[in-house]
């Protein structure tokens, strides 16, 4: 990238001056000052301000105090550049969403065009063409079933939804004590004070205890690490989904309103399950009248090879939650889909669901995602995703000649390499070893050699891949040929 890029003037710097004068104590803000007086600014204004002002999400700051941020600039196609002029294999399609890859012309042509025909209406009380359009577009591909559409921002919200509409449906159909949610261990389903009550991963639910009450866990379908032998995956699958039967049976099927689960489940590292699996949670959700809910956050839009995971694994929720992917990324959006059974109450006379989000639904996010809907259908990437899977896996299976490497798995175009100290016991690395070589190491040495990827102790030590749905065997390539020197690299140390 040339250097230019990382050293623009702001062209809104006239516009800005107004809105920049500043007559308050407070901190000096340096880069609105240097904005203001149309200089140019990069890499150094941005690092020391953002430093300074920026709290990033997820993110230890205290790096920064010995070094630099890493500020993305610009994104095209698969690759990502960042604002000291690196180019980067976006190795994680941004955060699972920009499955279309970056920088489409077509998704800022829609988002312009419906700028300037309706910028803004909420859908509360009103609809809007866009919305009302997409809503069919997705029924269209979506899994058989559903009928109606209810749009959010992201998928947190998508999960918040699903379990409200869960508890008043059953309030509003003569199960009033329905309320308690399921999900499995490790699973992340999102942030609010209900996500997060959802969500599995204890380190990330301690600063915000207590949360909403009623929210159990069960196993998930971590093969590699099942806690006993097993004749296949199917057999260990079945193992798993009995535990959903007993938890519902030990809280009281009465009391029990919904189980969520992701096709595959990310936290942890593409924990993937067979058909078997989802065959017997189906059966266990319609015994107890418990609603399925499909998170899809991640799995939605192609990343399986399919347009949904519950398609791909015949998964028959009531529920399914998307977001992210829907617009690649190019604007936030989110849908949950729901069979029609959880609109009927809410057909005759008073009953409202009072819950809503003023930017759900956003009429240019709707615009942008049936554009990017259409890219999907113009260049088959769910096809080209389904297709390539097989090579991408092999691709990341040569790794399986490093001693590091213990397990290589996933689906379409979402694997996991977990990380071991020893591939025959499986044994894992400490906290520390783990704090040490990701935080220390992994993470940064990804960079430098080329990836955004993600390396993730959230349970055992993994290595996440998500690429863009354009990407194909080239790519996988480059990636496995990054993740070799660099996880050769990181064998060392540990053992140094
Ligand atoms: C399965 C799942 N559910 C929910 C969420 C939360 O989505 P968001 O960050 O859009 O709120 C995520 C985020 O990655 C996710 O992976």
């Amino acid at each position: 990238m040339a250097i230019s890029e990382s050293k623009k003037t702001n062209p809104l710097a006239n516009l800005l001056k107004p809105l920049l004068k500043r007559d308050k104590a407070g901190p000096r803000l340096e880069l609105l000052e240097a904005m203001q007086a149309g200089k140019e600014v990069g890499d150094k204004e941005w690092q020391k301000s953002g430093k300074e002002h920026s709290w990033l999400h997820f993110t230890r700051h205290s790096p920064f105090s010995r070094g630099d941020m890493n500020i993305i600039v610009r994104g095209e196609g698969h690759f990502i550049y960042d604002s000291k002029g690196t180019k980067l294999i976006d190795g994680l399609s941004g955060l699972f969403t920009c499955n279309a890859g970056h920088g489409r012309p077509e998704l800022a042509a829609a988002a312009q065009k419906q700028m300037l025909e309706l910028d803004f209406m909420p859908l509360w009380s009103y609809g809007h063409p866009r919305a009302i359009e997409l809503a069919e577009k997705l029924l269209s591909i979506g899994p058989e079933g559903m009928n109606r559409i209810f749009f959010t921002t992201g998928g947190t919200e998508g999960v918040e939804s699903a379990w409200k509409i869960a508890k008043q449906y059953f309030k509003m159909t003569g199960k009033p004590l329905k309320h308690k949610v399921i999900s499995r261990m490790t699973a992340y389903h999102g942030t609010s004070h209900g996500a997060l009550s959802i969500t599995g991963i204890p380190a990330f639910k301690q600063m915000f205890e207590p949360l909403v009450p009623s929210a159990f866990r069960v196993p998930n379908t971590n093969y590699y690490r099942a806690p006993q032998e097993f004749a296949n995956e199917d057999e260990f699958g079945i193992w798993a989904a009995n535990r959903l039967e007993e938890a519902i049976l030990f809280e009281g099927p009465d009391t029990v309103a919904a189980f969520f689960v992701e096709p595959i489940q990310n936290a942890g590292g593409c924990f993937t399950a067979t058909k078997a699996y989802f065959k017997r949670i189906r059966e266990i959700c319609t015994k107890y009248d418990v609603v399925l809910v499909a998170d899809e956050t991640i799995t939605g839009y192609g990343r399986t090879g399919e347009w949904f995971g519950s398609i791909r694994y015949d998964i028959q929720p009531d529920m399914m939650i998307t977001a992210k992917a829907i617009t690649s990324g190019a604007q936030p959006l989110g849908a949950l889909f729901l069979k029609e059974k959880f609109f009927e109450p809410f057909k005759d006379g008073t009953s409202t669901l009072a819950h809503g989000y003023t930017f759900g639904g956003h009429p240019v996010a709707c615009a942008v995602a049936l554009a990017n809907l259409e890219i999907f259908e113009r260049e088959n990437l769910i096809e080209r995703a389904r297709t390539n899977s097989p090579i991408f896996r092999k691709t990341l299976e040569r790794l399986y000649d490093l001693p590091i490497v213990g397990d290589v798995r996933g689906d379409g175009y979402f694997f996991a390499v977990e990380i071991v100290k020893d591939k025959k016991t499986k044994e894992t690395l400490t906290r520390e070893e783990s704090e040490k070589l990701l935080r220390g190491f992994l993470n940064s040495a990804l960079l430098e050699a080329g990836i955004y990827c993600r390396a993730d102790d959230r349970g055992d030590p993994v290595i996440q891949l998500a690429p863009p749905l354009t990407c194909g065997p080239k790519e996988f390539d480059e990636i496995e040929a990054i993740l070799r020197k660099v996880l050769t690299e990181a064998w060392k140390r540990l053992n140094g």
